[in-house]
């Protein structure tokens, strides 16, 4: 058995978002959810096993340690992948590395769970296939799940945790299609996707019609991709999005992601797509917009954007590849 080894995982882009759990504790969503991983964001995590250590558990960012309060997640997550694989008594050590630093407000969990979740599971169960190495995933943070594949994902939301895992849609697809995230300098006061998901499944009356639309969303934004038609991806991300978004302005009490400089960047995507360069917004939990567009409107868009947000960070991809080992001793 080796006790070591390093894995790689991209971030993905939801363009059919994951919003509201029906499980907390299982991580099982209300809807189903469709994403892209992403070429430029990333994240390698390495994971050594220290057999019989238990009481030796260590986390570093890029070789520095990470305060104990901040590594509780991380570590209750270790801790339940190694109890579930009968290394109760074992301790660890981990190293993440991410391909953009953290303070540009794109750390995303789900490359940072995928990897951790998939380098430890090279170590304690190297038999799982991607399915159930999605599955395991997902108890991390819930759009990891779809970090395990590359390209287009599906994740499938199942009624139980053998049914809730990704599933490829197209690992490599030739669509031409790139997204830039406009990285707005503005800070923001969050509330975390664990707390908003929360909050707009309890209170807010949209909340249902919202799971109806994004589950009837899925196969229409899987025909798109199947069809290779971007014109129908990026109006159906699109008013997901905007969906997703209305769940949290109508919940009690209403928040919402959007800072005044988030509205002014779909304002130009709106008006850059009415003067006939085609163009899709869509948004997470956070002020950063991303932009669904061609190659043949990139340099267009880039110089629109960078004109309105002269000090912004225009970070623009496309697709990525799925979950990989890429050292293992
Ligand atoms: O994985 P979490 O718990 O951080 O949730 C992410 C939720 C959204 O980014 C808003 C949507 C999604 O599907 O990724």
């Amino acid at each position: 058995m080796s006790l070591f080894a390093k894995a790689e995982a991209h971030a993905n882009l939801a363009l059919v978002k994951y919003w509201g759990k029906k499980d907390e504790r299982l991580i099982l969503p209300f809807n189903s959810s469709v994403s892209m991983t992403l070429k430029d964001l990333y994240t390698i995590t390495s994971f050594r096993l220290l057999p019989g250590q238990r009481e030796r558990k260590t986390f570093a960012i890029d070789g520095k340690p990470v305060s104990p309060k901040d590594s509780q997640r991380v570590f209750s997550y270790v801790d339940f992948l190694l109890d579930s694989f009968g290394h109760e008594g074992d301790g660890y050590e981990i190293d993440s590395h991410n391909s953009m630093p953290a303070s540009v407000g794109l750390a995303s969990s789900s490359s940072a769970f995928a990897a951790l979740g998939g380098a430890v599971l090279e170590v304690v169960a190297p038999e799982l296939d991607k399915r159930d190495i999605s599955r395991f995933v997902r108890r991390g943070s819930g759009s990891a799940t779809r970090s395990v594949y590359g390209g287009f994902v599906e994740w499938v939301r199942g009624d139980a945790d053998s049914g809730s895992y990704a599933l490829p849609i197209d690992e490599t697809p030739s669509l031409d299609l790139e997204v830039a995230f406009l990285l707005l300098s503005e800070t923001h006061k969050k509330v975390s996707s664990r707390v908003g998901m929360r909050l707009c499944k309890e209170t807010s009356p949209l909340f249902k019609a919202w799971v109806t639309e994004a589950n009837e969303d899925v196969p229409s934004m899987v025909a798109a991709i199947k069809g290779s038609d971007f014109t129908a991806i990026g109006k159906i991300a699109e008013r997901n999005a905007i969906m997703m978004h209305e769940t949290t302005q109508t919940a009690d009490p209403p928040f919402t992601y959007l800072t005044t400089k988030t509205r002014v960047a779909i304002g130009l995507v709106e008006d850059l797509r009415k003067s006939g360069c085609e163009c899709y917004w869509t948004l997470d939990a956070g002020p950063n917009p991303a932009i669904l567009f061609q190659k043949r409107n990139s340099a267009k868009i880039e110089r629109m954007v960078k004109s309105k947000f002269p000090n912004a960070t225009f970070l623009s991809t496309t697709f990525g590849p799925g979950l990989g080992i890429i050292e293992e001793r």
